[in-house]
């Protein structure tokens, strides 16, 4: 690799780095990107993604060509190259909630012990309130030279599944700043981001989720701590609503109202919104769970009791003994029965299954002595590295294989190709036709139809 100065170093290259490094090399900025994972940083330097996640291989082939985004396995390599540093490490949960800031507080040493220059270092990590104050902390402690040292936080909003949509067409730039001068360095730097936003009706997810065009409008600038909070708060806000519409899925349940009818009735008003109602089985992945448990976890540390949120979290862990229950409602005894699990990702558009609810739901059957064939389009391999090898789970190349001899069919996860199965190849598979469709992703009616007991959350 050469030595040349790069305009930004991404440090850490996992769902938010890689996507961010590469969306900034799409902008047309000169990128250095390095991770603390030989493996991963090997994989990258040879064009490849190493996750699933759509756009992103194109990305990373194309910026590998234009040799705007180069890779090192070297910290201090990256730091040396450039001005903006964003650290976009991982911060893992401890048992108690908090989150683990080891790997920021590693990083914002060895940036301290390289300057080369005049450095800003963006927190681009999700960490608690406050973060940014330890790093300026570290950064003064450890620091060697006379360089001008800042730290800036811009947290980031992208959603798997869309991540490199997301980083390019942005709904919102927060920039938690301390001087004109950081500023300047992260407005410049986003501007040909800015400068390309689509206008209404080019880019059909933007329009979804009603996205301002106004550009000016979607940058914010703050102080450090509320740039923080930001990220905690929005986190926070939307697993609270998914938890909402979950509870209210249940008394629809019990009173024969129907929950999609009842999200729409609310989503239209503009003051709710219609995303993020999608009931049934809760929220997974690296982000909401964690997040929520850390929002909670940061408030207690700051003496405010944030009892809304442990309820938020306890209603999206009881998500998993609703299905079984349904499970169990259907199939009375589990022993010896076989149930299909279509879908283990945490949610369509990735393999990643952190936090996944097939995870703790494929357990539950197994220990209740059921058989389990499962499919996924992409999250198998990942998946069967994280649930116990024994006993065996069944992994299927599509979900009639998954399907054949099943006593019940378990939706896990609302990937596209799950809207059209053929029904009657599902139910020539299957032993029982059962569904238990933990996404509300079919139509009970058709269903029915078509012969199946159908079970979903909150639909009559
Ligand atoms: C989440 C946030 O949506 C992003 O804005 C944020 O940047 C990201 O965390 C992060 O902090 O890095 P992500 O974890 O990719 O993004 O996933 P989401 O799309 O938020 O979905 C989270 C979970 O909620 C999934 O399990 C999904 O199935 C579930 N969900 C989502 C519902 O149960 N109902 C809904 O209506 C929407």
């Amino acid at each position: 690799m050469d030595t040349a100065r790069a305009d930004a170093a991404v440090i850490g290259l996992g769902h938010v780095g890689l996507p961010t490094a590469l969306g900034l090399a799409e902008i047309g900025w000169r990128v250095v990107g390095v991770d603390s994972a030989p493996e991963r940083v090997a994989m990258v330097a040879d064009g490849q993604a190493p996750f699933y996640e759509p756009g992103l291989q194109d990305l990373l082939t194309a910026h590998h060509r234009s040799g705007r985004f180069l890779v090192t396995d070297s910290l201090a390599d990256a730091v040396a190259r450039a001005e903006v540093l964003f650290v976009c490490v991982s911060t893992p949960q401890l048992p108690d909630g908090a989150a683990d800031l080891s790997a920021v507080e590693h990083v914002a040493r060895t940036i301290a012990a390289t300057l080369n220059g005049d450095k800003l270092v963006v927190d681009k990590s999700t960490t608690p309130v406050r973060t940014a104050e330890r790093i300026k902390g570290v950064l003064s402690r450890y620091r060697n030279g006379a360089h001008a040292v800042e730290v800036a936080v811009n947290p980031e909003f992208l959603q798997e599944g869309h991540a490199v949509h997301d980083v390019l067409h942005p709904d919102r730039i927060v920039l938690g700043v301390e001087s004109d001068r950081a500023r300047a360095l992260l407005t410049d730097l986003y501007r040909p981001l800015l400068d390309r936003l689509p206008n209404p009706g080019e880019c059909a997810v933007c329009d979804r989720r009603g996205v301002t065009t106004d550009r000016s409008d979607r940058v914010i600038t703050t102080n450090l701590e509320t740039a923080e909070l930001i990220k905690h708060a929005a986190n926070s806000f939307l697993a609270t609503k998914i938890s909402f519409i979950n509870m209210v899925a249940d008394l629809c349940e019990v009173t024969g109202a129907d929950i999609t009818q009842v999200a729409r009735g609310i989503g239209l008003d503009p003051r709710i919104g219609p995303q993020f109602l999608g009931a049934g089985l809760g929220f997974g992945g690296s982000c909401l769970p964690k997040d929520v448990r850390a929002f909670i976890r940061i408030a207690e540390d700051h003496r405010v009791d944030f009892a809304l949120l442990r309820e938020v979290a306890a209603i999206n862990e009881r998500r998993a003994d609703r299905l079984m229950e349904k499970v169990r409602s259907a199939l009375w005894i589990l022993k010896d029965k076989t149930c299909a699990v279509l879908g283990v990702s945490f949610k369509p558009g990735t393999d990643d299954v952190r936090e996944a609810v097939s995870l703790r739901v494929v357990t539950r059957l197994l220990a209740e002595g059921a058989a389990v064939r499962v499919y996924d389009p992409v999250a198998m391999p990942a998946f069967q590295a994280a649930v116990p090898p024994s006993p065996p789970v069944t992994y299927c190349a599509s979900p009639y294989e998954a399907a054949a001899g099943a006593h019940a069919l378990l939706l896990l996860t609302e990937w596209d190709e799950f809207r059209t199965l053929a029904w009657d190849r599902l139910r020539a598979a299957m032993a029982v036709p059962v569904i238990i469709d933990g996404r509300n992703l079919l139509d009970p009616a058709a269903a029915r139809a078509e012969g199946f007991d159908y079970f979903s959350f909150g639909r009559p």
